[in-house]
């Protein structure tokens, strides 16, 4: 069965008898929440070709004019990276940088990564169209829970009460109608943690189900070669070594890491002449890497939802599989860690390992909640969304082989 039926299907499947639609919220993935910035920096930094100052918000995340012109890149980031204390452990923006994720609630944010609704930079665009056909209405039985995807669910507290208050008022609006929480890769890490932090009081009284599509449940070893190396991902005018700043001051990528919940300490994860890293190596990685923070980190977010414990609400857990994924990262002389890696592949999605994607399957017997899943074969990570090829910029990491489009309607 084709994806979005499969979504149709279970959307309709028992409210055909009540006459009301579940309104569903829509949560993104990493790099999937457009997010606006505004500068007032007392120097230019290290660019003096970068804005110091701007009147107003602008899109930072994305603007396509800086991912692919190559001087713009360098003030994305500049202006993009997080700046991690290791006293507080929490994240701030850099000196001068004011961020926000615009649209909370609304689905235009989470639809479209631009402003100006570039084609290419669609997100659950096409899935929301696709509702509104079933009869959804935008802002009304659509909603959408946008979020700064660089963070962990550990620094997402203000979001996390703003989605309370979302999901309560979704309900309400909707003559106290059930809420489907429909979230795609790290958004469904993002909403696990939160419904494992809610009460099974409220989660009874609001949540009719939990749809998770590509989930890195365990985390995914693509997720690595950001932190090691950086990751273009396929945008060939992005250096990933001038990414990699950015992308390893996102904790969410320490928080992608494999876990040691679906990998042991005999199967190598990152492989070079000198050393090889498994999932018990990672202190060690970091410090090989000087970058020592990594280690503080990873240990603030690695025990968020590992191991995993199932959220006690109805769950449809889906999936691709069957396309080649990242199983190792390779390193050859003189490559770690600056140079781009090769890779062997295993089973998955193109972007996370099969074990990961399939890291729901306990939950069957785990909670008393009804559990469904579904794989889909030959469906990539970002092709179940139904869209096209590197919109998600410098974080979506889809390889250009084995796209195809338009699969799954
Ligand atoms: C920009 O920063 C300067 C000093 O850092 C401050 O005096 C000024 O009020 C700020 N401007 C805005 C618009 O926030
Ligand atoms: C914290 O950061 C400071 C400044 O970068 C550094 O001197 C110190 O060693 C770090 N502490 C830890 C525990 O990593
Ligand atoms: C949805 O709400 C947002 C504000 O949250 C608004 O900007 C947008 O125009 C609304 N969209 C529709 C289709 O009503
Ligand atoms: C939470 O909602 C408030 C009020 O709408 C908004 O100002 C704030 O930016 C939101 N914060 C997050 C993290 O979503
Ligand atoms: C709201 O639900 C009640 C009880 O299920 C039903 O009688 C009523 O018609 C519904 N109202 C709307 C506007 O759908
Ligand atoms: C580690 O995982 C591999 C591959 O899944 C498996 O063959 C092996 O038995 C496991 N080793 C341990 C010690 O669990
Ligand atoms: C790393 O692992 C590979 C294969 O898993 C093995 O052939 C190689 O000897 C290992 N290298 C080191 C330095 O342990
Ligand atoms: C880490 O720092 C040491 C000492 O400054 C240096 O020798 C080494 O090459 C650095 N490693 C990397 C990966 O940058
Ligand atoms: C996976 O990669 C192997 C080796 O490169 C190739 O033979 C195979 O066709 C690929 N499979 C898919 C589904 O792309």
């Amino acid at each position: 069965m084709r994806l979005l039926y499969f979504v149709c299907w279970i959307l309709f499947e028992r409210s055909a008898h009540c006459k009301q639609l579940s309104p569903v919220i829509l949560v993104p993935g990493d790099g999937g929440s457009r997010i606006e910035a505004r500068l007032n920096k007392s120097s230019h930094g290290p660019y003096p070709f970068c804005d110091q100052r701007t009147k107003d918000f602008y899109v930072i995340w994305v603007n396509i004019a800086s991912v692919v012109h190559p001087v713009p890149t360098d003030c994305l980031v500049e202006n993009f990276r997080l700046v991690y204390n290791n006293k507080t452990h929490r994240t701030s923006y850099p000196e001068g940088v004011d961020i926000r994720v615009p649209g909370f609630g609304g689905t235009d944010s989470v639809e479209w990564l631009s402003d100006t609704h570039l084609p290419k930079l669609g997100y659950y665009h096409e899935l929301a169209e696709n509702m509104v056909k079933w009869g959804y209405v935008r802002n009304k039985t659509i909603r959408g829970a946008a979020y700064d995807f660089r963070r962990s669910p550990n620094e997402l507290e203000d979001y996390y009460t703003n989605l309370t208050k979302l999901v309560e008022e979704t309900y309400n609006m909707n003559n106290n109608t059930r809420v489907v929480l429909l979230a795609h890769s790290l958004g469904n890490l993002v909403i696990l943690y939160f419904l494992n932090h809610q009460n099974q009081e409220w989660k009874d009284k609001y949540i009719r189900s939990f749809i998770t599509l590509g989930a890195p449940w365990g985390g995914s070893v693509k997720a690595l070669r950001m932190i090691v190396s950086g990751d273009n991902v396929n945008i060939i005018t992005v250096t990933a070594l001038k990414a990699r700043p950015m992308q390893r001051s996102m904790t969410s990528s320490a928080f992608l890491m494999p876990t040691n919940q679906f990998w042991n300490k005999s199967e190598v994860l990152i492989q070079t002449p000198r050393r090889n890293y498994t999932v018990n190596d990672y202190q060690q990685l970091f410090k090989d890497l000087n970058f020592t923070d990594g280690i503080l980190i990873r240990e603030d977010v690695e025990g968020l939802v590992n191991p995993l414990r199932p959220p006690n609400v109805e769950v449809h857990c889906l999936y691709g599989k069957g396309l080649n994924t990242t199983a190792k990262w390779i390193y050859e002389d003189g490559a770690f860690p600056d140079k781009q890696p090769k890779h062997l592949d295993e089973d998955g999605d193109q972007t996370v390992n099969i074990r990961s994607l399939e890291g729901c399957l306990p939950w069957k017997h785990l909670q008393k909640q009804p559990f469904y899943s579904k794989a889909f074969q030959g469906i990539g990570h970002v092709d179940i969304l139904n869209h096209d090829i590197n919109h998600l910029g410098i974080r979506g990491g889809v390889d250009n082989k084995g796209i195809q489009r338009g699969r799954i309607v």
